[in-house]
C-alpha cells in the first residue's frame, strides 16, 4: 500500500534571524525583446521571424497557430521560445524560481554541517544540515558584497565566505563580520541568509527559490504515492553515482531546456528512434498518464532477452517507468536490478542543457555483468541517440521554414501518444503567460 508524501518543510526560522524578504522580481510586467526578432501581425495571430532585429515585446499568447487545452485540435509552442535568450531570462524569473528542484538524497547530508549546492537559473542555493533545525536551505551568496559562499558538496562547521570571512552558522545567522561590532548601526540580523523553501520525498530532496512555494503534494498531488506504488525497494535505494552535478564542466547537450524536455515527456519517438528500448519494453503495455504539474510513463511488461541489454526474471525491475515533475525533474528506472535515476534537465543558457543528478541502486549491492551491459546500453546507446534527436530539432528551430507543429495524438491517449509535450507546453505557456499580463513580482 502507497504510503504517503514525506514531507519536510525547513520553515521554522533560526532564533536570531528575521526572514528577509526576497526581491525576486526585477523583471516586471511586459517584456521587451531588444535585437532579436521581428514581429508581423495578421489575423490577429502574431508570427516571428528569425533574425530580423527590431525591438518589440515578446508574445506568450495570440500565435500564428492557435495552442490549446485539447491535444488533439491544438499546435505546438512557436519556435522563438525555444530561442531567444529574452525567453530564457523570463523563465528564470516565472518558472526556475518559482518551482522544485532535485538536489540530492537525504543521505548526502545525513551529518551536522553535510551540505550540497545547486544553481538554478540566476540563482545559487544551498541545502544544509543544521544540529537543531535540521536541513535548511538558503540563498548561496554572501550578504556582504555577494561572492558565493559554497561551492560543489561537503561538510563544515560553519560557512564562511572566501572573499572577505564573513562567517555565518549552519542556521543560516551571521556569526562574525570582522569590524561588525565597532560600526555603529551595524545590526547582524541584517545580514541573515535569506532562506529558500526545502522539502524531501522518499528521501529526495527538492528546493524552491520561492520561500512561499505551494508545496510538491499541492502541486503535484499524487505524485508521491504513484512512486511508492511502482518503485521496488525504493526506500532501500541509495545514490551510487553522480552524473555532472551543479553545472561545472558537465557535458551539456546543445538544446533549448524545453527541447530536452518534449522529447522527455514522449514516447512517440520510441519505436523508430531507440529501437532496442522499443524491444525492451512490450509497447502494447506501455501508458502515459498526465496529472497536475507531473506525469507518468510506464511499460508494465518488458522482454528479458532483447536487443539492448539482459536481464534475469528474478531482478527487481521487470518494468520501465517515467515520471516527470515540472519543470526540470526526470525519475525513471528500467528494468533489470533495482535501479533509479533522478537527473535534473537543467539549463546552462538558451541553448544548453545539463542532466544532473544520481543514478540509485541498493546499499552495497555488487554489480554484475548484467548491470554492466545495461549501463552501456544507457550511456553509450540511449542517451546519445536522444541527444542526437534533440540538438537536430534545435537546429530545426532555428530554420525559416518552421514555427510550429501538432501534437499526435490518437482519442485514447495511447502511452506512444503526445498528450504529456501539451501538458508541458501548457505549463510553460501558463507561467509565461503571467509575465504577458503583467503579473510578475
Ligand atoms: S563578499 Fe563575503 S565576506 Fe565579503
Ligand atoms: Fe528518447
Amino acid at each position: 500500500m502507497p504510503i504517503g508524501f514525506h514531507g519536510l518543510v525547513a520553515s521554522s526560522g533560526s532564533a536570531s534571524c528575521k526572514l528577509m524578504t526576497l526581491r525576486m522580481g526585477k523583471l516586471q510586467g511586459q517584456f521587451v525583446v531588444e535585437n532579436c526578432h521581428q514581429l508581423t501581425a495578421g489575423h490577429n495571430r502574431i508570427r516571428i521571424a528569425k533574425g530580423d532585429p527590431v525591438n518589440q515585446k515578446i508574445p506568450f499568447s495570440n500565435f500564428e497557430k492557435p495552442l490549446s487545452d485539447d491535444p488533439a485540435s491544438s499546435y505546438t509552442m512557436p519556435s522563438h521560445l525555444y530561442l531567444d535568450p529574452s525567453v530564457y531570462e523570463i523563465e528564470k524569473r516565472q518558472i526556475f524560481a518559482k518551482t522544485w528542484h532535485y538536489i540530492g538524497h537525504e543521505s548526502h547530508v545525513a551529518d551536522v554541517g553535510d551540505y550540497l549546492t545547486l544553481t538554478i537559473g540566476d540563482d545559487r542555493v544551498f541545502v544544509i544540515r543544521d544540529q537543531s533545525r535540521g536541513l535548511c536551505g538558503f540563498h548561496n551568496v554572501c550578504r556582504h558584497r555577494a561572492h558565493q559562499l559554497l561551492e560543489g558538496a561537503g561538510n563544515v562547521r560553519s560557512i564562511v565566505c572566501p572573499y572577505h570571512a564573513w562567517t555565518y552558522k549552519t542556521d543560516g545567522s551571521l556569526h562574525h563580520a570582522r569590524f561588525g561590532g565597532e560600526m555603529a548601526n551595524f545590526n547582524p540580523e541584517e545580514f541573515c541568509l535569506p532562506e529558500i523553501s526545502v522539502e524531501v520525498v522518499h528521501g529526495l530532496i527538492f528546493v524552491n527559490v520561492d520561500i512561499n512555494a505551494p508545496g510538491i503534494a499541492t502541486l503535484a498531488p499524487g505524485f508521491a504515492d504513484d512512486m511508492q506504488t511502482y518503485i521496488p525497494k525504493l526506500s532501500q535505494l541509495k545514490p551510487v553515482e553522480q552524473f555532472a552535478f551543479d553545472g561545472g564542466d558537465a557535458p551539456y547537450w546543445s538544446a533549448n531546456w524545453k527541447v530536452v524536455v518534449d522529447n522527455y515527456v514522449e514516447c512517440y519517438h520510441c519505436h523508430h528512434a531507440h529501437p532496442a528500448l522499443a524491444n525492451i519494453m512490450v509497447m502494447n503495455s506501455y501508458e502515459h498518464t498526465v496529472a497536475d504539474q507531473w506525469a507518468r510513463q510506464i511499460s508494465t511488461q518488458s522482454r528479458q532477452n532483447n536487443s539492448a541489454y539482459t536481464f534475469s526474471e528474478n531482478d527487481d525491475v521487470q518494468i520501465a517507468a517515467y515520471w516527470y515533475l515540472f519543470p526540470t525533474t526526470s525519475i525513471w528506472l528500467v528494468p533489470g536490478s533495482a535501479n533509479l535515476f533522478v537527473l535534473a534537465m537543467m539549463p546552462i543558457d538558451h541553448e544548453r542543457t545539463v542532466f544532473s543528478g544520481h543514478r540509485f541502486a541498493l546499499e552495497g549491492a555488487v554489480e554484475g555483468d548484467e548491470d554492466v551491459q545495461r549501463a552501456v546500453y544507457l550511456n553509450e546507446i540511449l542517451g546519445p541517440e536522444d541527444q542526437r534527436l534533440c540538438e537536430s530539432v534545435q537546429q530545426g528551430l532555428r530554420s525559416s521554414s518552421y514555427n510550429q507543429g501538432r501534437f499526435m495524438v490518437d482519442p485514447a491517449r495511447s502511452g506512444t501518444a503526445e498528450h504529456g509535450v501539451h501538458q508541458f507546453h501548457r505549463l510553460v505557456l501558463e507561467s509565461l503567460a503571467k509575465a504577458e499580463d503583467g503579473q510578475a513580482r
